[in-house]
């Protein structure tokens, strides 16, 4: 391969929508270990959004993915299954395809990290980045389980926080006191495989020497043509100032036993799983060239004049800005053209929770019968081309989609398609599709789908539900119904019914990246080829009469909503209802319960019990609520991703330091409640006597010592 430059072009900004390109795009490859949930769907809608528009103006464009196969987490999860890696990367590629698929994300390969091709590609990369001094061995010394016989992942080593000394903190940094450490600095550290206290262990390693200034020189330059100045300012910061770089080698390799591939010439030693992943993207494509029979070498080859993009969520953005396009620099390749980094997702304000049932699967939503492209508009409606992060809102959602879809769009055609079917033979007047409403529609277009490739998706649908507006007003103002009384009326009749479809086809002809499902079918409706956006000027015309109208979108039914969250809250037979909103305070809710419950009986079944979701709940933080003289804020590890935030009315008994670091019980399934303060996500259980001004008046209540956080409580 050629020898490495650091003169490569930093990338650009997308080129002008002009002239043929060659454009190759990809989504994160999702592990291969857990189910496709809403929240990785907003990447690939966001992703297979772009991608429609671009193949919409005739360019040549290759959408790939595949899954990231490899790892400590995927070999040990196949193991507690009883089943070997390649049986578990199997079987959840094939589920990960069939959610994809059935949202409509329009790969044109989706591959694995386990690949042949992956293993020529990797091995290939490692071998110029050798020969170009960019690898280094050096012996580290590791945790290492004497027990289970291998090296542990930060994350699979937990112990007292060296800092501060909150218990359960994981092996890289400390979720009380935020420090970062070393794991073998915790005190008192066990292995989260086998329990087992981890001891020091020396290993080689080998190192991609990031730290070297060739690559700092080519970095400097590189992140400074991202699209987003938000990426560009967070990787500077990881750079350091220039001279004085940051930058630390990156170990590149792991030790068996390890689901991965060998290192040449390193019996023993793997890949580290994130140099394999982004090398994926290439294998994809490679399958799909071979496939194919397009030229491979000619898209990865420095200098070519093809594009590639690469859609990330903001978590992984030093990996897809840093260690990836140097991974590429350094082995003789192109760099990416850009890379665009979206934020996270949230379920009605909160972070997604098994306990609520927001974390809410791909599989659920079509198991619930709910249109996923329902969720494509929606996510649509929200993006921008920012990392920020975006909510889903259950009641925004109904009632966007109901209003936008139904009520404004879908109903234009329903409207107009009965008169010129039973009156005009299904033609429209040639002589309407010069409508000054027309033109103004037409002229939209273009701005629409260039808003579609900056990634600015809210702002295309907020420009296109305008539209409809002013298409719904021109309706309303012509009124067809009425002129559809009077036989005069008829050549008026005829041009209402005809601006309107055509009207309706031009809408969807703007929404069609969002929603290809339905644009197939309003095709189908309207007798006409699959639309580009080239199509904005070839009308409807006489010669080709519309057929007839079947219904094009329903109404999202909250029954569907509820049937969506009880399906994915976890320890809750599907079908019941959350517990309702209470108070923060467990006096209150105590109330709560008294008046709900029918005084003669008093008696609940197993069935209502297992309503409540009771978790151990560690408490992290706490501190006074300004303003309130009866409540504590509360950060609470209930062994979830994140910590909740919890009001709690215990003020008068405790205060806030004392707390921080014990143990409690919470309601984990609480419907969170907005409070003048913030929102609450969940409830602290208390003791208290009838008079709770009585000294003493409330106790939390505390598990013995070793119930850990998220254990349930039943
Ligand atoms: N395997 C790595 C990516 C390797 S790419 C060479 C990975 N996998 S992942 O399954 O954790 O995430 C896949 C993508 O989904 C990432 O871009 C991630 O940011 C995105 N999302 C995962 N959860 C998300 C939300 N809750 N919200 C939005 N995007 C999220 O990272
Ligand atoms: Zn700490």
């Amino acid at each position: 391969m050629s020898a490495p430059t650091s003169s490569t072009p930093v990338p650009a900004a997308a080129p002008a929508t002009s002239g043929h390109r060659r454009i190759l795009v990809t989504s994160a490859l999702p592990y291969a270990n857990g189910q496709i949930h809403i929240g990785h769907m907003v990447e690939y809608i966001q992703t297979d959004i772009w991608v429609r528009s671009l193949r919409m103006h005739g360019h040549e464009v290759y959408y790939v993915g595949a899954d990231d196969t490899h790892g400590t987490p995927i070999m040990l999860r196949a193991e507690q299954e009883g089943i070997t890696p390649k049986q578990l990367i199997e079987r959840v590629g094939k589920e990960h395809k069939r959610d994809f698929d059935s949202f409509g994300i329009s790969f044109d390969n989706y591959y694995s990290t386990d690949a042949e091709e992956n293993r020529v590609l990797c091995e290939s990369i490692y071998g110029s980045l050798k020969a170009a001094g960019l690898i280094e061995a050096r012996d580290i010394e590791q945790a290492y389980d004497p027990v289970k016989e291998m090296f542990l992942p930060d994350r699979f080593i937990k112990g007292e926080c060296p800092k501060c000394g909150a218990k359960d903190q994981y092996g890289d940094n400390c979720e009380v006191c935020g420090s970062t450490y070393q794991p073998l600095d915790l005190i008192n550290p066990y292995s989260v495989v086998s329990g087992a206290t981890p001891v020091r262990k020396t290993s080689t390693h080998y190192f991609f020497r990031l730290s070297d200034p060739r690559c700092e020189d080519f970095l400097r330059g590189w992140v400074s043509g991202l699209a987003q100045p938000e990426a560009t300012n967070k990787m500077r910061e990881w750079l350091g100032d220039k001279g004085d770089a940051k930058l630390a080698d990156w170990d590149i390799s792991r030790d068996s036993p390890y689901f991965g591939f060998e290192i040449p010439g390193a019996p023993g030693k793997y890949f580290y799983v994130w140099v394999d992943a982004p090398v994926g993207y290439y294998a994809s494509f490679k399958n799909l060239a071979d496939a194919r029979g397009l030229d491979f070498e000619e898209w990865i080859r420095p200098g070519s004049k093809t594009e590639q993009y690469h859609f990330i969520g903001k978590d992984i953005l030093y990996f897809h800005t840093l260690f990836w396009p140097a991974m590429l620099e350094f082995s003789g390749h192109r760099t990416p053209t850009n890379v665009f980094a979206h934020g996270f997702l949230t379920v009605d304000g909160a972070k997604m929770s098994k306990s609520r049932g927001t974390f809410i699967t791909a599989k659920s939503v079509i198991d619930t019968g709910i249109n996923p492209e329902w969720l494509r508009y929606y996510y649509a409606a929200k993006l921008n081309h920012t990392m920020e992060d975006i909510d889903l809102n259950l009641e925004d959602f109904q009632a966007r989609v109901n209003s936008d879809l139904v009520g404004k769009y879908v109903n234009i055609a329903s409207r107009a398609a009965g008169f010129l079917i039973k009156r005009f033979e299904g033609r429209v007047q040639d002589s309407a599709m010069n409508h000054p409403l027309l033109l103004q529609l037409r002229a939209a277009i273009a701005q629409i789908a260039a808003l579609y490739e900056s990634r600015e998706y809210g702002r295309a649908l907020r420009t296109t539900m305008d539209l409809a507006d002013t298409v719904n007003a021109f309706v309303d103002t012509a009124k067809p119904w009425d002129q559809a009384k009077d036989e005069t009326n008829a050549a008026a009749l005829h041009e209402t019914c005809s601006v309107s479809l055509e009207a309706f086809r031009l809408l969807s002809l703007a929404l069609k990246p969002v929603l290809p499902l339905l644009a197939e079918s309003v095709e189908g409706f309207l007798g006409i080829a699959p639309l580009v956006w080239a199509d904005v000027s070839a009308p409807l015309s006489s010669s080709q009469p519309i057929n007839a109208y079947k219904h094009l979108m329903t109404r999202v039914d909250p029954k569907q909503i509820e049937a969506l969250v009880a399906a994915n809250r976890e320890s809750v037979a599907p079908g019941q209802t959350a517990a309702p909103a209470a108070a923060a305070s467990a006096s209150t809710s105590k109330k709560a319960a008294k008046a709900k419950e029918p005084e003669a009986e008093g008696v609940i079944s197993i069935d209502d019990f297992a309503k409540i979701d009771l978790r151990i709940a560690k408490i992290v933080n706490c501190t006074a609520v300004e303003g309130s003289d009866k409540l504590l804020q509360l950060t609470l590890d209930v062994g979830e991703e994140k910590t909740r935030n919890v009001f709690s009315g215990i003020k008068s008994a405790y205060q806030p330091q004392d707390l921080i670091g014990k143990f409690t019980v919470m309601v984990a399934n609480l419907a969170p409640r907005k409070m003048k303060f913030g929102l609450s996500e969940g409830m602290v259980l208390a003791a208290s006597s009838e008079d709770e001004k009585a000294e003493p008046g409330l106790y939390i209540l505390e598990p013995h010592s070793g119930a850990k956080p998220g254990m349930r409580v039943k």
